[in-house]
């Protein structure tokens, strides 16, 4: 897939993963309003619901002077049996170059890739449980802004459901391309990937143990809507178990930054005092999802 969404000089095309993207790819600036996409027209092409993604995206292609097309699923004709690529070409040939898609399958969104033509990109959105590569992007700038450039020295814990979690696949990949010093994962055993996503992670199942002089905790949505039954016992022991609180966050430090992606299920990934409180980086990661996604439009379309 890397070598799908470069083009032959290394020039980002599409943006499918940031799995084996090198750490020198030029992704744009991260910058204020300008109109380097005017007379583009963006389609956010989204197969499943959002409100982050979706609206940041919106919000960064209107200040870059695009045209925005939103393609609302549940209203349009793929409700009759037309397929996502026929959605696609058909949007293309209505003059739209940039396709933000989101879709429930894994890969779906570098199979539309391969048939979109010449001059179109394409920006995964999140598929399946594979990537989400623009959340990457602005977790790894909030870390940054959180504990300063050099990954090298930072502790980086991820709690939760990592086996059904685009976002942690992606954070990994990220980590590992900046050299972070230390990844551990925890969560129950049911829900840990038993591939090779782990590779030299530190992994446990009791969160108190991983808590320990860690610079910052990525906690993770509880993916409901793609688990099977019985893999978490009830919420209540999940959060028992797993929930960020005061008093677990003492533990880390009170340097320690929270992170969250969204949605959060409050009172079971984290409590409102966690989520609300000032070790809490949560907004900054959606504010800078407007600015990281303007970046990558104007990387892809400027
Ligand atoms: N973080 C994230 O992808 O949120 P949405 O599902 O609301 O876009």
């Amino acid at each position: 897939m890397t070598a799908q969404q470069l083009d032959d000089s290394g020039r980002l095309r599409h943006l499918l993963t940031l799995e084996g993207l090198p750490r020198d790819t030029p992704v744009g600036r991260v910058g204020n309003k300008r109109h380097v996409l005017g007379g583009s027209a963006v389609c956010t092409l989204f197969f499943e619901p959002s409100t982050r993604t979706r609206s940041s995206f919106h919000l960064a292609a209107q200040r870059l002077g695009a045209d925005v097309l939103n393609f609302d699923a549940s209203t349009s004709s793929t409700r009759k049996g037309e397929t996502a690529c026929d959605t696609l070409k058909n949007l293309e040939a209505m003059g739209v170059r940039g396709f933000v898609v989101r879709h429930p399958d894994d890969g779906a969104v570098a199979a539309l890739a391969a048939v979109a033509g010449e001059g179109t990109a394409l920006v995964n959105a999140g598929d399946g449980r594979s990537s989400h590569p623009t959340q990457g992007l602005l977790d790894m700038l909030t870390l940054r802004q959180a504990k300063g450039p050099d990954f090298s020295k930072m502790k980086v814990v991820i709690v939760g459901d990592v086996k059904h979690s685009r976002v942690a696949r992606t954070d990994l990949h990220a980590l590992r391309t900046l050299g972070v010093g230390e990844i551990r994962v925890c969560g129950p055993q049911s829900l840990l990937p038993d591939d090779d996503t782990l590779k030299g992670c530190v992994v446990g199942d009791d969160f108190d143990a991983m808590l320990e002089g860690v610079d910052a905790l990525m906690m993770l949505r509880l993916q409901r809507e793609r688990m099977e039954e019985g893999l978490v016992p009830s919420l209540e022991q999940y959060h028992a178990q797993y929930g960020l609180n005061t008093a677990r966050l003492a533990r880390a430090g009170k340097d320690a930054a929270v992170l969250h992606p969204g949605p959060i299920n409050r009172g079971v990934e984290v409590t409102d005092e966690v989520a609300d409180g000032p070790q809490s980086w949560v907004l900054r990661q959606v504010a800078n999802g407007v600015a990281v996604r303007m970046a990558v439009l104007e990387t892809l379309l400027g």
